[in-house]
């Protein structure tokens, strides 16, 4: 799968690691940046993870910031994403089984490097299940429709 990789300042501490372990599991990573500590905007790289995955250039996306929350504020934005930020385990496996989230979004200041290794790997190895949760996920599309 190709994934696609963007990250603030804040989530730069966990690049190393989210990278190793996505390419650990096979995934072909499309890196969006950026390479430092240094102070940039999250919601451009955001933005340029959103539209890789909506525009299926990525089949998923995984976000980085400080807390995990301003990047699925602003992928959210864009038609067609579902991102889920994340720090413990049951809701990596449920928000890919139930919501068939297309972006995970972490905090670097709120979870270490290994426990986003053991997130990552979770959320990228589980699978949609599809069924009763279809309808629903439908019904967010609904929402994208008339709102976005
Ligand atoms: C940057 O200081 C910080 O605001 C950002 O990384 C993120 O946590 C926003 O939600």
């Amino acid at each position: 799968m190709k994934v696609a990789l963007g990250c603030d300042h804040g989530g730069f501490v966990l690049k190393s690691e989210v990278v190793n372990t996505l390419k650990k599991l096979g995934a072909d990573v499309i890196d969006f940046g950026t390479d430092s500590e240094e102070s940039v905007d999250y919601p451009v790289y955001a933005q340029k993870v959103a539209h890789a995955v909506a525009d299926k250039v990525c089949d998923v996306g995984v976000l980085l910031c400080g807390t995990g929350i301003g990047m699925s504020i602003a992928a959210n934005k864009v038609k067609g994403i579902r991102a889920a930020v994340l720090s413990d385990t049951f809701s990596a496996k449920a928000t890919k089984q139930h919501n068939n989230s297309n972006i995970l979004c972490l905090g670097g200041r709120v979870v270490t490097p290994e426990q986003a290794a053991k997130l990552v790997t979770i959320w990228y190895t589980t699978e949609y299940e599809g069924g009763r949760h279809q309808k629903r996920v439908d019904m967010i599309t609904e929402i994208e429709n008339k709102n976005l």
